[in-house]
């Protein structure tokens, strides 16, 4: 009993100082975009020349919470994991317009949509890095 009770307070110790430094913000599975909106194509896809103002877009939009590379921060997750890169086009699409105000992404639906969707493109370019 009193082993277990010293494992636990260690463990409670030493969580927040070595979690702090590394900590990215954990993405959240239940946020899901409905069939309609995933279902969208990219109307940019083949557009190659559509990728580097995507890339600008992300550095003045984007990365002060994802991070430049995208790999996520202490205030928003990593765009480049699977969980996130398994998702459609028009599922990020989705996200990237309404965001989720009450998790701290921010909704994105005043930039015209192409912008949206060269947003897109430059997620995708990020999980290739
Ligand atoms: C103020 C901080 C902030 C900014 C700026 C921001 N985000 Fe986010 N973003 C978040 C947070 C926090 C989440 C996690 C929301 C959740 O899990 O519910 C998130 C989630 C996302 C997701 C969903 C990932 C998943 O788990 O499916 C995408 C895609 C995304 N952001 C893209 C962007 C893009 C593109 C921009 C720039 C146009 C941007 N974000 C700007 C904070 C931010």
């Amino acid at each position: 009993m009193v082993a277990t009770g010293r494992l636990v307070m260690l463990a409670l110790l030493s969580t927040p100082i070595v979690g702090h430094a590394l900590q990215v913000r954990s993405h959240d599975p239940a946020w899901l975009a409905p069939v309609s909106a995933a279902s969208k194509r990219n109307p940019l896809a083949d557009r190659a020349d559509a990728r580097p103002g995507g890339g600008r877009l992300f550095r003045d939009r984007c990365s002060t919470c994802h991070g430049d590379d995208g790999r996520g921060t202490a205030k928003a997750p990593d765009l480049t994991l699977p969980l996130v890169q398994s998702q459609s086009d028009g599922a990020l699409f989705w996200k990237i317009s309404g965001g989720n105000a009450y998790a701290g992404m921010p909704t994105f639906s005043f930039l015209p949509e192409p912008q949206r969707w060269q947003l897109v493109l430059h997620l995708r370019e990020l999980s290739l890095k």
